[in-house]
């Protein structure tokens, strides 16, 4: 049987514990994955005893208060702590989430925590976005339009044509369903994945944009569109509530529309 193992340098060794305080009554401990490019060694995971009788109710506060009062060099991406910004998506409990609407009373034994997976780590939690936003720039994200809009008035668009948009904008480009497709995860190089893609159709679905045809074009292709095979983990994932998997589907039918299918 074929046996197939981790290059030495990627295989995760344990790491440090640190204890509550003797005084702390109801604690949990948090297990976080550790990397930095800084020294040779190995990932580690370090445990993380915290008191959360003095700690707030989501995973982003208990790595805050590790960060404040445990372990300063811990290291992790946040912004707005109320998930809006997407920069705390990180793996916890196994699934991709955001620690800033993640309950910690929703997970029950330990909390796994671990960086977006199948993307470079940069240290820690932090993971390298670089690749997936030169995917989102390259389906030109804004209105791109030909005619000449009145100089004292925007682009108007009716009720009913902006309700095309919902389930659509609200995307913060977290990557939670990008980084949970195994399609991305082998072709990530080539092919855009759920969130570029949820993106794309955004704009394919604005009733102001007149590029839909270049976009339709850019997007012809077998491996920006067609990797993916409806799997679903995107849509089962995204913390936001959205269906990138209908949005891929709906430019395929755009497609196949114009080609008479
Ligand atoms: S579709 Fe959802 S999971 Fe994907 S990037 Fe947007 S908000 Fe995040
Ligand atoms: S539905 Fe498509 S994009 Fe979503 S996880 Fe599956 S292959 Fe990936
Ligand atoms: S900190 Fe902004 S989404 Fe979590």
């Amino acid at each position: 049987m074929a046996e197939f193992q981790l290059p030495e340098h990627s295989r995760i060794r344990g790491g440090k514990t640190f204890a509550a305080p003797e005084s702390a009554g109801n604690t949990k401990t948090f297990v976080i994955y550790r990397w930095s490019p800084d020294d040779e060694a190995n990932p580690s995971v370090d445990r993380y005893e915290v008191d959360l009788d003095s700690c707030g109710p989501m995973v982003l506060d208990a790595i805050i208060k590790i960060k404040n009062e445990i372990d300063p060099t811990l290291t992790f991406r946040r912004s707005c702590r109320e998930g809006i910004c997407g920069s705390c998506a990180m793996n916890i409990d196994g699934v991709n989430t955001l620690a800033c609407t993640m309950p910690i009373e929703d997970i029950s034994g330990d909390v796994k925590i671990y960086p977006l997976p199948h993307l470079p780590v940069v240290k820690d939690l932090v993971p390298d976005m670089t690749h997936f936003y030169a995917q989102y720039a390259s389906i030109q994200p804004w209105l791109r339009t030909q005619s000449t809009a009145p100089p004292d008035r925007e682009r108007l668009q009716s009720h009913e044509d902006r309700e095309q948009l919902d389930g659509l904008y609200e995307c913060i480009l977290c990557a939670c369903c990008s980084t949970s497709c195994p399609s991305y995860w082998w072709n990530g190089d080539r092919y855009l994945g759920p969130a570029i893609l949820l993106q794309a159709y955004r704009w394919l679905a604005d009733s102001r944009d007149e590029a839909t045809g270049e976009r339709l074009d850019d997007l012809e292709d077998p491996f920006k569109l067609y990797r993916c095979h409806t799997i679903m983990n995107c849509t089962r994932t995204c913390p936001k509530g959205l269906n990138p998997a209908k949005a891929i589907a709906e430019i395929k039918k755009m497609l196949m529309a114009r080609s008479g299918v």
